[in-house]
């Protein structure tokens, strides 16, 4: 296929994306293409998916052939990347992050879960299938392949067992707590490990013998790590069914000091605030406010109201743990946000660190979309205390 000088210098700047208006010709089938630049060198090979607004996608910039053996190289350097993760559920291969675009293979203890997100990915699929076999051996692996982004690339989107069998739940290990990963239903591929580090941090943040506030719970598995240290913790979801597996998920570390409460965060966060209720940590980690930019001015307003209401909340001294995946909303809006909730508190508030998703979430310099997870630790400083 050949693409403009515009798409050409895409890739040269490190960017693995050419649109359909970069491409200028070839066939519209969908696979692994050879892809030349406007005076006809060749530049890379790519995945092309006809059906998407993002045409090709690069894979390899050598004309190496791309098969079995190849995915098992880079699945294998992926995995190398990862060595050291004291965890059993972790993401071994973050698509574009890890220059393989498109591509999601996440690790829960024994079984694998994975996403094939284009239409030209899903042609590599029995040498993909191959190669994941050779590095990881899974006991089982499973296409979480009920995802929109399948049916715009004109893909099945129904989750799919591929290779032996893979539980309803799977027991993991995250640091020194135990969760229920559950692959089938779950959201995402099962759990939220993007957080994982930063959960780790919550609890060794959470103050001993504290009340805890974890406001959109899910799972509860900040609320698993800050228990080990609180007296108390209050999970909030709107799930019930979320609201069972924290249940589950406490029993399981023989804590009785979890509370699992159905709620809007919202609203309980404006009761807490307006009443003399206060808590020691408060963590949010809201779903994602902002689906597109064009919604970015409302989410941020919601994000705003929220952490307004938890800095309030805070007991002298108090730990917020705040966090946005809104891709659209980046870091600085995030902050200046933070800021503007601060300044608004009544309260004195430090930033003591910026949070990010975990490094097996690799974010990508020069691919911003790689990176959607940001956050920040605040402390309350007292009055009292200036
Ligand atoms: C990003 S997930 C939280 C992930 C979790 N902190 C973890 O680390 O696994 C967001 C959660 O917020 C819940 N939720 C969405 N809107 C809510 C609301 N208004 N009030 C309370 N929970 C809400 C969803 O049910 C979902 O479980």
């Amino acid at each position: 296929m050949r693409v403009t000088a515009r798409g050409a210098e895409r890739w040269a700047r490190g960017h693995p994306w050419i649109y359909r208006s970069d491409v200028t010709g070839g066939a519209g089938v969908a696979g692994l293409v050879r892809v030349e630049d406007p005076r006809g060198r060749f530049i890379g090979q790519a995945l092309s998916s006809p059906a998407s607004e993002i045409r090709l996608r690069l894979l390899e910039r050598t004309d190496r052939r791309v098969d079995r053996g190849w995915w098992r190289e880079q699945i294998a350097a992926a995995a190398d990347r990862r060595r050291g993760i004291d965890a059993d559920a972790w993401r071994g291969v973050h698509g574009e992050g890890d220059g393989l675009p498109s591509l999601i293979i996440d690790r829960y203890d024994r079984w694998v879960v994975a996403q094939f997100l284009s239409a030209g990915l899903e042609t590599m699929r029995d040498d993909l299938l191959g190669a994941i076999d050779d590095v990881l051996s899974p006991a089982g692996v499973l296409l979480r392949h009920d995802v929109p982004v399948r049916r715009r690339e004109g893909l099945p989107s129904e989750p799919e067992l591929v290779v032996g069998e893979v539980p309803d739940q799977i027991e993991v290990r995250e640091g020194a707590v135990r969760y229920l990963a559950a692959p089938w239903t779950g959201q995402k591929t099962g759990a939220f490990l993007d957080q994982r580090p930063n959960r780790v941090l919550a609890g060794q943040l959470a103050r001993p013998g504290g009340r805890a506030l974890d406001c959109f719970a899910y799972h509860g598995s900040f609320a698993l790590h800050l228990a080990r240290h609180a007296a108390h913790v209050l999970a909030l979801d709107a799930s019930t069914a979320a609201l069972e597996r924290v249940a589950a998920n406490a029993a399981l570390n023989n804590l009785t000091n979890i509370e699992a409460r159905e709620a809007d965060a919202f609203e309980a966060l404006r009761g807490f605030a307006r009443g003399s209720e206060r808590f020691d940590t408060i963590v949010l980690d809201p779903p994602a406010f902002a689906k597109s930019r064009a919604s970015v001015p409302d989410a941020l307003r919601g994000y705003r109201e929220i952490n307004l209401r938890a800095m309030r909340c805070l007991a002298p001294g108090g730990i917020l743990v705040t966090a946005s995946c809104s891709f659209h909303v980046r870091l600085p809006e995030f902050l200046r946000m933070l800021a503007d909730a601060a300044a608004d508190s009544g309260r004195r508030l430090a930033l003591l660190r910026v949070l990010g998703q975990s490094e097996d979430h690799p974010e990508l310099l020069t691919v911003p979309e790689t990176g959607y997870l940001k956050g920040a630790v605040l402390q309350a400083y007292d009055v009292s205390s200036r």
